[in-house]
């Protein structure tokens, strides 16, 4: 069993479409081993996506993702990292496979609906950013 970690954006929670995002996750046979709705500020923003902050569009993808609240989620099954990105789709919207969640719900690049761990690595830092211990189970 794997770990990954999970964001439902700011612009799906906006169109209350939490619900929608949580049957796919489901549906793909995820265990949801934590989950919460939060607020994050701009600083917290910055912290989580440190990996980007030499990327032009840092900047803004921190403002966007501290807007409004966002639902963090630990995701659990099997091989649950690559899993996860294949139900999300490709970072753009535009160029994402059909049926995933990226194509279906995302607006543009950066309103991209959800944000899914890239590696073990990220996923080892990701989760415990959000959750403690106490919280997973
Ligand atoms: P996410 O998986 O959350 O990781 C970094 C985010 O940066 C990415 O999804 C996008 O929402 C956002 N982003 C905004 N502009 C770009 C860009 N030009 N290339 C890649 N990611 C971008």
């Amino acid at each position: 069993m794997e770990r990954t970690f999970a964001i439902i954006k700011p612009d799906a929670v906006e169109r209350n479409i939490v619900g929608k995002v949580l049957e796919k996750v489901e549906a793909a046979g995820f265990r949801i081993v934590g989950m919460k709705k939060i607020q994050l500020s701009k600083k917290e923003a910055e912290g989580f996506y440190y990996v980007h902050s030499e990327r032009p569009f840092f900047g803004d993808l921190c403002s966007f993702m501290s807007r409004s609240p966002v639902v963090v989620l630990a995701l659990e099954r099997e091989s649950a990292i690559a899993k996860w990105r294949e139900v999300m789709g490709a970072t753009n919207p535009a160029n994402a496979d059909a049926g995933t969640i990226r194509k279906e719900f995302g607006l543009s690049i950066e309103e991209n609906t959800v944000h899914g761990s890239d590696s073990p690595e990220s996923a080892a830092f990701e989760i415990p950013y959000f959750f403690s211990q106490l919280e997973l189970l």
